[in-house]
């Protein structure tokens, strides 16, 4: 037997109002036909009035708890992956904490961008399994737009608001059992200039704008996303005929599309949410798996491998057996 971290429940939520690209182009200089050409995005969720990372955190841990069939006082540990917390400081995990009654565990945020969510993956499975805590939840949870500069249109159109979570069990299973089979995460700081906020509280004092060259970003991300699926699945002795479905970070459907051709994945197998969320950064890739739960693909057994790549840059995968 095998302790491993046991996926036992997905949620997600998004902000009420969706923005179709035909809506965006009445007060920007693009067009639906640029959009969907470029990045295959039909439309973006935005937050309004009331709705924060917070608000939406909480309602996706409510829905990742209620499918698990556990209570928040249930929940040892909450790892919370966001570039656009509510606060500067206090962590917003610890709102969800609070929200949720798991009141006196451990819960903190982590800081990866886009691959946030992969970074708090890996940091809850260590922590599960090193007996840390028997329940976690892990969360992306974004409102990416409030960073966006809406007079540049070549990064405006690209991003919307939204939360995935996921409740993780340390559980003794035999091999060929559920659970986080493995994960790699890399960084490399040298290319901070391709994506980046303009601010910040050390900085500017100010929260700043999104900035980033997003073709240089797009070649890092094939070779990176590439590579990273190839190596976390060697590490278990597989091949990418023995996946079920790639959960991959929605940034643009043609990342998606060079991704799974490099590795000889066939498209049916890749979910994708990009054209209805466009890039939600840390939420991305928990939203796409629990769209793909609850409308049946993913099943009990299938073995899943999530990925992402974001700012930093950073990028990872993860490898799980359902
Ligand atoms: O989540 C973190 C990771 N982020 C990513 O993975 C994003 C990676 N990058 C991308 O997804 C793509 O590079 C973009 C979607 C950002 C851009 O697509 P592209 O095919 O690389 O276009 P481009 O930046 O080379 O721009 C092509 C043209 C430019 O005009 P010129 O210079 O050729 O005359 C832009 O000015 O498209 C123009 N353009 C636009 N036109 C209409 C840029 N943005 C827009 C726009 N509407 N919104």
């Amino acid at each position: 037997m095998t302790r491993r971290s046991v996926l036992i429940g997905t949620g997600s939520a998004l902000p009420k109002r969706a923005v179709s690209n035909a809506e965006l182009a009445e007060t920007v200089d693009t067009s639906d036909e640029w959009i969907v050409e470029r990045s295959g995005i039909r439309q973006r969720h935005v937050a309004g009035e009331g709705e924060t990372t917070s608000t939406l955190a909480i309602a996706a841990a409510r829905a990742a708890l209620e499918a698990a069939g556990v209570d928040g006082t249930d929940i040892g540990l909450i790892v919370l992956a966001t570039t656009t917390p509510d606060q500067t400081f206090p962590a917003t995990a610890t709102i969800v904490q609070d929200a949720i009654g798991a009141n006196g565990g451990i819960a903190f945020d982590v800081a990866a961008v886009c691959s946030g969510f992969l970074y708090a993956l890996g940091v809850a499975d260590s922590m599960l399994r090193a007996g840390m805590a028997s329940r976690a939840l892990v969360i992306g949870a974004e409102t990416m737009t409030r960073l966006l500069d809406w007079e540049d249109r070549t990064t405006c159109v690209l991003f919307g608001d939204g939360a995935g979570a996921v409740v993780l069990e340390a559980r003794d299973v035999a091999g060929d059992g559920p659970g986080v089979l493995a994960t790699h995460l890399h960084a490399d700081g040298a290319h901070n200039e391709l994506l980046y906020v303009d601010g910040g509280p050390s900085t500017t004092q100010t929260v700043g704008h999104l900035r980033m060259k997003g073709r240089e970003v797009f070649r890092h991300a094939v070779v990176n996303l590439a590579d990273v699926l190839g190596n976390v699945l060697a590490e278990v002795g597989l091949t990418s005929a023995d996946v079920d479905w790639v959960v991959p970070h929605q940034a643009n459907q043609r990342i998606l599309d060079a991704t799974a051709k490099k590795l000889g994945l066939p498209p049916e197998k890749v979910v994708v949410t990009v054209d209805r969320h466009a890039n939600t950064s840390a939420a991305s890739v928990p939203l796409a798996l629990d769209v793909a739960t609850r409308d049946g693909r993913i099943k009990p057994g299938d073995l899943i491998v999530l990925e992402a790549m974001g700012g930093g840059f950073t990028w990872g995968a993860s490898l799980i057996r359902v």
